[in-house]
């Protein structure tokens, strides 16, 4: 099932002389004053890397770009025939934007040109950046950058069609990045770490474009397990029975009205030596499809409810990243999986369910069903010991009404939703926290039971809040904990952008493996 993917290796050839079929250079755009004798104002500035090949062109490649329409800006990709002046047929020249002042393109802007000029040139089978990198300390960064954007700009799922797509152009095969030392053991290291890393994201992309009949929850349980065993990761599987035994009553309620039954799913990673220091609990949303159960969703934009196991498949992902990465901290995974179906044997609003903690809840709205089956989960992550709690979902519309498609909400411990805001504007997934007020809390006091699955008189106020209010009361007072809503920016439904191809993104995959990473650092 998984998408065929793109090779990336460095060059330090020459990129004038590479024998590809498109060298990708950037341009930045400029707003200079007009020239005295032609009374144009120069738009584009041509980035560093791109200085062999202008010189190919005797100075006129800019002005080429420019009545080309190139206008530097991000995103754009301009292509050019080089006809005998550079050994590559085409030039491709990708927008920066304005050009930092005395500092090299911030890390996210070069990830979203190189997959920006990688989805443009499908059909091409051999590519080489040859992008501005720059030759201090943020290299590393900055060529970790680049090979992740190439690499997920050139994703593609496999899809469903039945017959060949002869206009269709594949995605390009082999990307070269050309750096100032292809030897480099720093750069080695950071090609290794972007291929683990996409590899994660582009699983995780796969899982979500998955159709849903194709993915309930036995057949992602097992396509996890066999996924995380092949990486070396201890799994076990819960099945309904053991679910049933083991008193995890959301995740029962939850998957009792689907023929497919519910799992839960754990995965675990113990650094060599066992690891010292502290224990990373990962816990993801697994709805396979939510139809909303007995409290049916309308049916336009239904189809898109396939994604509502995002948060699980980017932890399963997460997973096999880290088992490649092998970090030195302890991380077990909890994948809650569950189909929300409406039928003569789903759970229905009114029903009291006995948690995994004890706790008694009052369900309101099926499907407000995330929280059910993460509440188990959560309590599960607790009960067995953590001292950092990651639990991501696709959890509420509130959150794509507060914050829309690009940005995740946080909620939790607050510094450690500070450490993921931090995380998310490291790796490009931007991520902004979120309140817990007391007030919200208020608003879920049931008559019968000790919860409210959402505020009692089904006020829509804060939505996104009450998830968060919710999942708190199942994380227990010695754990630091947070809660990344991704109902947004997990699914984009618009037309690719930057390395964004449409369908799953893998958000939030490379925040987590960060904060993983900086746990190992820094505790
Ligand atoms: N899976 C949805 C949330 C969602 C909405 C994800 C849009 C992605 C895009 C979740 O299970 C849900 O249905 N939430 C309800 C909660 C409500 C019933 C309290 C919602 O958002 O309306
Ligand atoms: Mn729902
Ligand atoms: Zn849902």
């Amino acid at each position: 099932m998984t998408s065929p993917s793109t090779t990336l290796s460095l060059v330090d050839t020459d990129p004038a002389e590479l024998a590809v079929d498109a060298i990708v250079i950037g341009v930045h755009s400029q707003t200079g004053e007009p020239d005295a004798t032609s009374g144009r104002a120069a738009t584009l500035l041509l980035a560093s890397g791109a200085e062999s090949i202008a010189a190919a062109f005797d100075g006129k490649l800019t002005e080429t770009l420019a009545l080309l329409g190139a206008t530097g800006g991000p995103g754009e990709v301009i292509k050019l025939a080089t006809l005998g002046t550079v050994t590559a047929p085409v030039v491709a020249a990708v927008g920066l934007g304005p050009e930092p002042t005395g500092a090299a393109p911030a890390p996210e802007v070069l990830r979203r040109a190189a997959g920006a000029a990688v989805r443009a040139l499908a059909g091409a089978s051999r590519v080489a950046l040859a992008l501005p990198l720059p030759d201090d300390t943020d290299a590393p960064a900055a060529l970790r950058a680049v090979a992740e954007g190439a690499l997920l700009g050139g994703y593609r799922f496999a899809g469903y069609k039945t017959r060949p797509q002869p206009a269709r152009r594949e995605p390009v095969a082999e990307v070269l990045v050309a750096v100032p030392d292809a030897g480099d053991a720093v750069a080695t290291a950071e090609v290794a770490r972007a291929r683990a890393v996409t590899d994660a994201v582009r699983r995780t992309r796969d899982w979500v474009n998955t159709a849903p009949n194709e993915l309930r929850p036995p057949a992602f349980a097992d396509s996890v397990a066999a996924a995380a065993r092949e990486a070396g990761l201890e799994v076990e599987v819960l099945d309904e029975t053991a679910l049933r035994e083991g008193g995890y009553g959301g995740i029962v309620a939850v998957g009792q009205g689907s023929e497919a039954p519910p799992r839960l799913v754990r995965i675990s990673y113990t650094p060599a030596g066992g690891g010292a220091g502290k224990r990373v609990a990962l816990v993801g949303k697994g709805i396979t499809f939510d139809t909303g159960g007995i409290s049916i969703k309308p049916a336009q934009g239904m189809w898109e409810m396939k994604s509502d196991m995002a948060g699980a498949a980017a932890v399963a992902a997460a997973m096999l990243a880290v088992a490649a990465l092998k970090p030195s901290v302890p991380v077990t995974a909890y994948l809650p999986m569950a189909e929300n179906m409406p039928s003569g044997t789903s759970y229905r609003p009114g029903d009291v369910i006995t948690m995994f903690d004890g706790k008694r809840v009052e369900v309101l709205n099926t499907d407000a069903e995330g929280r059910m089956i993460l509440a188990d989960a959560i309590a599960r992550a607790c009960a067995d010991g953590c001292d950092y709690l990651f639990e991501t979902s696709t959890l509420t519309g509130g959150q794509v009404v507060a914050l829309g498609k690009k940005v995740a909400g946080v909620m939790g411990t607050p510094e450690l939703c500070d450490r993921v805001k931090v995380a998310g504007d490291a790796v490009g997934e931007p991520a902004w926290p979120m309140p817990l007020p007391d007030d919200v809390r208020k608003g879920m006091d049931s008559d019968v039971a000790d919860i409210s699955q959402v505020n009692a008189g089904m006020d829509r106020a804060g939505h996104m809040l009450q998830g968060g209010v919710f999942l708190r009361e199942f994380v227990t007072a010695d754990v630091s904990w947070a809660h990344i809503d991704i109902a947004g920016p997990s699914y984009h439904s618009g037309e690719p952008t930057g390395y964004w191809t449409k369908g799953g993104t893998g958000v939030p995959v490379r925040t987590l493996l960060h904060l993983i990473e900086d746990v190992a650092a820094n505790g």
